[in-house]
C-alpha cells in the first residue's frame, strides 16, 4: 500500500469539513452550543483570565497569580482512625494500610449528603498508581534494583500504598481540611476483597488455586485515572497491571499462549521490535515489582490466571465503608486510564475508556438498562452488563463505533477483540471527558514515538508523535444534547500538543495564533471540565516534551485551561506547574467551580533521584522527609470560580 502522506489527509479531512459545515447551514443540528471546530479566533478571547504561569522547571509548584494551592494531604499521613503517624524510611505494612498511600492519581468528589451538590463538604476517592520502592526507602539506586533486592516487609508495605484511599474534606472559612476520624474513611489496596461480576465472572481463565470460582478476587492496582457516576459511585481503573506481575521468561515461555495472559496476550500492545523479541523486552520492562518474591499469585509461572483477574474498571460504593467492590468486566480488561459516564434520564449509559499504551484502541461501554435518576438500587447494577464498543476513525472526520464479541472470555481479552474488529490504532489514548455543555467528548492521546509515516492517518496525523493531541468527539446531535449511545460520531482534532514553533501554519490543531509563551502543553494525560465547560489539561511528559522542542529545556509538568467553544477554543493557558520530577494528575471540580483538587504525583522522580537524594523534599522542605506525593487543593483569593 502506497504510505499517504500528511498533505493526502489534509485533503480528505477538509473535503469532509466542508461538507459537514454545508449540513450544518442547512439548519440539520443548531440545537447545541458549536464545538463544530470551525470557529477562526483573530483575537484572544478567551474566557479565562488568569495571569499565566511561567514554564520552569524546579523544587517546588507554582499557581496562577491570585490562587491558593495548599497541600491537603500527604503520603503517610492519617487516613483511617489510629494510623500511627508517618514515619520516614520504616517500611510497616501495617501503619501503610491506615495511611494515604504512594502515588495519588484520580480524585473523585462526592457531596455529603449523598444526593445534594455541597461543594463545601464531602469525600474524596484518591487513587494510589503504584508503589516506587526506591523514593519510599532507603538504599535503592533504581527500582529495578529495588524490586530485585527489597526485602519483605518493605513488600508489604508497598503492597499496602496502592489502591485508593476514602476521605472526608470539609470546607472552614474559607480553609480545607481532611476530617479526622471519619466514618466514611476508608483504604483499599491489593488485599481488599472484592467480586468479579458481568460476562466474563467465574470463566475458566479467571480460576487461580486461591479462588476456584473465578469470582472473588484480592485487590485492585495500578489505578490510574476513574470516573465518578451519578449514582454516586466511583470508578477506579487497573491500568499498567503487568508491572506487578513477574515470572521466568523460560519456565513463562512454556506455557500455552492463553496462559501467559499478563503478557503475550498484550503483545497486541508491543511494538514490532518488541514483538520480535516476546521473552526478552516485555520480561526487562516489566519488572517494576519484586512483589512475586513474596505472594506466589504475582509469579506468573506458578499462578497463570492471577494477572487475568486485573485490568478492569472496578466500582466502589464510597458512601458505604463497608461496601464489596466489585470488578466491571463488561466494560473489557485492557489498560484502562479511565472511565467517564455519560448519563440521561431514561437512556442507556455510556462509559467511554483509553486503553494507554501507544497504538492502542478508544472504548465505549453502553449499558443493556437504562439510567434511573430516583432509583439507585437499580443503578448500581447497570454496569453489569451491556455492549462494549471500539472506536474506528475515519479519515473523512467519521467514525464508528464497532461492536465487540462478549462471548467466550473475550472480554478478557478486549484488545484482541478490538483489533479484529478494524478498530483504528491511537497515540495512546488516556483520559476521555465529555463536556456539560455541548455535550461533545474529548480524547487525549499522549504521545506515540513508534508511529512511522506510514502509519499515520488523519486521527493520528504526527509520524513520532512526540508531543500528543486531543481530538474532539461528535455525537449525533439529539434534542437538547448529543446521542452518546449512537454508533456513529464526526470527530475533529481540537489540538496538537507542542512547541508552535516546530509545526507548519494551517496544520488542523496547531496552537490557536494567540498562544503565549507558556501557553502550549505536550502529553496531555488527564482532562476535566469546569462547570462552564472550559477544558482543563493536565500533561505527563513534559520534561523531555521540553528538550524535544524548540524551548529546548525541561518544562515543569502542570495544568493548563481552555475553551473548546466560541473564539477561545484551543487557546490554552498555564495555570499550574508541579515540582521537578512530578506528574499532574486527579483534576477534580467541586460542584460550583470554586475548588480544584490536583494530585502531585512521584515528585522528585527524575535522572537518579532516589529516598536518600531526591531531587527536591517537595512539600515539606525537611530534610528528615523524603518528597511525598500529595494531594493539593486550589481555590481562587477570595473565592469565586476557578479560572474566571
Ligand atoms: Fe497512569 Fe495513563 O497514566
Ligand atoms: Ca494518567
Ligand atoms: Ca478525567
Ligand atoms: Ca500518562
Amino acid at each position: 500500500m502506497t504510505p499517504r502522506t500528511f498533505e493526502d489527509i489534509l485533503q480528505a479531512r477538509y473535503s469532509r469539513r466542508r461538507h459537514i459545515k454545508h449540513i450544518l447551514m442547512a439548519g440539520a443540528a443548531a440545537v447545541l452550543p458549536s464545538c463544530d471546530g470551525e470557529t477562526a479566533a483573530s483575537k484572544n478571547s478567551s474566557t479565562l483570565t488568569f495571569p499565566e504561569v511561567p514554564f520552569g522547571f524546579d523544587d517546588t509548584h507554582h499557581v496562577a497569580q491570585g490562587y491558593r494551592a495548599d497541600v491537603l494531604i500527604r503520603w503517610g499521613d492519617e487516613v483511617v482512625r489510629g494510623a500511627p503517624a508517618f514515619e520516614p524510611g520504616k517500611p510497616d505494612a501495617s501503619a501503610q494500610s491506615k495511611q494515604f498511600g504512594f502515588n495519588n492519581d484520580f480524585i473523585g468528589y462526592f457531596p455529603l449528603p449523598l444526593g445534594s451538590k455541597n461543594s463545601d463538604h464531602g469525600l474524596l476517592c484518591v487513587n494510589h498508581e503504584y508503589a516506587q520502592g526506591h523514593m519510599m526507602f532507603p538504599g535503592f539506586k533504581h527500582q529495578f534494583e529495588e524490586a530485585l533486592n527489597a526485602g519483605e516487609a518493605q513488600l508489604r508495605a508497598e503492597q499496602a500504598a496502592v489502591g485508593l484511599s476514602v476521605i472526608e474534606v470539609k470546607k472552614e472559612n474559607g480553609d480545607w481540611r481532611v476530617v479526622p476520624e471519619s466514618s466514611y474513611a476508608r483504604r483499599i489496596n491489593v488485599s481488599t476483597p472484592m467480586n468479579i461480576t458481568g460476562p466474563a465472572t467465574g470463566h475458566a481463565r479467571l480460576v487461580t488455586s486461591a479462588d476456584p470460582t473465578g469470582m472473588r478476587v484480592l485487590g485492585t492496582l495500578a489505578n490510574c485515572a476513574g470516573g465518578v457516576t451519578p449514582w454516586g459511585t466511583v470508578l477506579t481503573c487497573e491500568e499498567n497491571f503487568q508491572d506487578s506481575f513477574w515470572g521466568d521468561r523460560d519456565r513463562a515461555a512454556e506455557l500455552a499462549p492463553a496462559e501467559r495472559a499478563g503478557w503475550d496476550s498484550f503483545g497486541a500492545g508491543f511494538t514490532e521490535k518488541e514483538r520480535a523479541t516476546p521473552w526478552d523486552a516485555p520480561v526487562r520492562r516489566y519488572a517494576l515489582s519484586g512483589w512475586s518474591r513474596i505472594d506466589d499469585r504475582f509469579d506468573i509461572t506458578k499462578e497463570p490466571h492471577e494477572s487475568n483477574r486485573f485490568g478492569w474498571v472496578v466500582e466502589i460504593d464510597p458512601y458505604d465503608p463497608e461496601s464489596v467492590p466489585k470488578k466491571r468486566t463488561a466494560l473489557g480488561r485492557i489498560r484502562h486510564e479511565g472511565a467517564t459516564v455519560v448519563a440521561k434520564p431514561g437512556k442507556p449509559v455510556a462509559v467511554y475508556s483509553g486503553d494507554d499504551q501507544e497504538f492502542q484502541f478508544v472504548y465505549k461501554f453502553v449499558s443493556h438498562e437504562s439510567y434511573a435518576p430516583d432509583d439507585r438500587a437499580h443503578n448500581m447494577d447497570l454496569l453489569k452488563s451491556g455492549t462494549l464498543y471500539a472506536a474506528k476513525f475515519n479519515d473523512d472526520g467519521t467514525g464508528e463505533w464497532l461492536a465487540l464479541d462478549m462471548r467466550g472470555g473475550s472480554m478478557i481479552d478486549a484488545r484482541q477483540t478490538a483489533e479484529a474488529a478494524g478498530a483504528t490504532h491511537m497515540d495512546q489514548p488516556e483520559d476521555i471527558e465529555t463536556s456539560p455543555v455541548n455535550d461533545c467528548t474529548y480524547v487525549t492521546l499522549t504521545k506515540n514515538r513508534n508511529r512511522q509515516a506510514s502509519e499515520t492517518d488523519a486521527a493520528n496525523p504526527r509520524p513520532v508523535n512526540y508531543w500528543g493531541h486531543i481530538i474532539e468527539i461528535r455525537p449525533p446531535a439529539v434534542r437538547g444534547g448529543r446521542n452518546h449511545t449512537a454508533t456513529t460520531f464526526e470527530w475533529e482534532i481540537l489540538a496538537l500538543g507542542g512547541d508552535p514553533r516546530d509545526m507548519s501554519e494551517n496544520v488542523p490543531g496547531r496552537p490557536h495564533a494567540n498562544t503565549s509563551e507558556s501557553g502550549w502543553f505536550a502529553n496531555p494525560d488527564n482532562l476535566v471540565f469546569d462547570p462552564k465547560g472550559r477544558m482543563w489539561i493536565s500533561t505527563d511528559g513534559m520534561e523531555d516534551s521540553g528538550e524535544e522542542s524548540s524551548y529546548g529545556k525541561p518544562i515543569h509538568d502542570g495544568l493548563w485551561a481552555m475553551d473548546v467553544d466560541g473564539e477561545g477554543r484551543a487557546l490554552p493557558r498555564h495555570f499550574f506547574g508541579c515540582p521537578r520530577g512530578a506528574e499532574l494528575t486527579g483534576p477534580c471540580f467541586t460542584p460550583d467551580g470554586k475548588t480544584l483538587f490536583v494530585s502531585v504525583q512521584h515528585p522528585a522522580s527524575e535522572g537518579r533521584s532516589t529516598f536518600d537524594a531526591p531531587s527536591t523534599r517537595w512539600p515539606d522542605f525537611d530534610a528528615g522527609l523524603p518528597p511525598r506525593p500529595s494531594v493539593v487543593v486550589i481555590t481562587k483569593d477570595g473565592g469565586g470560580e476557578i479560572g474566571s
